[in-house]
């Protein structure tokens, strides 16, 4: 399995707050890899270096053979690296199968070459039929005309990796993707998830803080606390690592 991202000495400081000190993870392809950790831990900044939300103030990301550090964020995408917000962000406006031919890359983008091209209408035909398999694939075809804003919270997130599928990432990063669903949307989730790593080849990077419900989706874990990386391997050895116990035990895992 190759290394899709690797992530080596990667630190983030906020005016002397060190957000993430010299993490080293290594994401492989096809793989639900988890980063879960406390409140506070440094996840979200992690994936925010990662995927260009963020400069790292030091180290270096490695997308495949690619140096992606302090890339823009659509660059990273356009190299096929994708990021769901804890809070999704759809088009509102639009509807859920719009909401997915828009995040799709099509020759309309490059109006002089769309221009020559007598194919287009052909092109056009193929993203929707592509679109309605992803929206089949995330279990929303039933909603494929209704307005985005009409969609639960779970629903929403399904929206955003279908909006990453559909841009053709090898890559996806979820932050919390079943923050704030009760149990059976997020068992829904995942589940929706998992499917679309072996279907679609695709790899995963997930921050999780209900580790209970994610932890047996998982391939590999990583723990955060301050910023460092405390513990690594498969779930159940990270999750019985006498480390990864104590910071959730100390902290509360109500706050977790
Ligand atoms: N933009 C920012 N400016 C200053 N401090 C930040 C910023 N983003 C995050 N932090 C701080 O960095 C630390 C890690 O935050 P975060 O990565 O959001 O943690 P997690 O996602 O694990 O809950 C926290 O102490 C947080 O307050
Ligand atoms: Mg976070």
């Amino acid at each position: 399995m190759s290394n899709v991202l690797v992530t080596e000495q990667v630190t983030k400081s906020f005016e002397g707050l060190v957000a993430v000190n010299k993490a080293n993870i290594v994401v492989k392809e096809n793989t639900f890899t988890m980063l879960i950790g406390p409140n506070g831990s440094g996840k979200t900044t992690l994936i925010n270096c990662c995927t260009g939300i963020l400069k790292p103030t030091s180290g270096r990301v490695m997308l495949g053979d690619i140096d992606i550090t302090g890339w823009k964020p659509h660059q990273i995408y356009d190299v096929g690296f994708v990021r769901s917000f804890q809070i999704p962000l759809p088009f509102v406006g639009l509807t859920v199968l719009d909401n997915v031919l828009g995040a799709m890359r099509n020759v309309g983008e490059a109006p002089l070459k769309a221009f020559n091209q007598r194919n287009w209408a052909d092109q056009e035909e193929e993203n929707m039929n592509r679109a309605l398999d992803i929206l089949e694939k995330v279990g929303l075809e039933k909603h494929w005309d209704l307005p985005s804003s009409s969609l639960g919270a779970a629903q929403l997130k399904m929206l955003e990796v279908a909006k990453g599928l559909s841009s053709g990432a090898r890559i996806i990063a979820l932050d919390e993707p079943i923050g704030g669903v009760d149990t059976a949307s997020a068992h829904e989730i995942l589940s929706h998830v998992s499917r679309l790593k072996k279907e679609e080849g695709l790899t995963f990077l997930v921050v999780e803080h209900r580790i209970d419900i994610a932890a047996p989706f998982a391939d590999y874990v990583y723990a955060m606390d301050l910023g460092s990386i405390i513990s690594e391997g498969p779930p159940k050895k990270v999750l019985s690592d006498p480390k990864v116990i104590e910071v959730y035990i100390g902290k509360g895992v109500e706050q977790c």
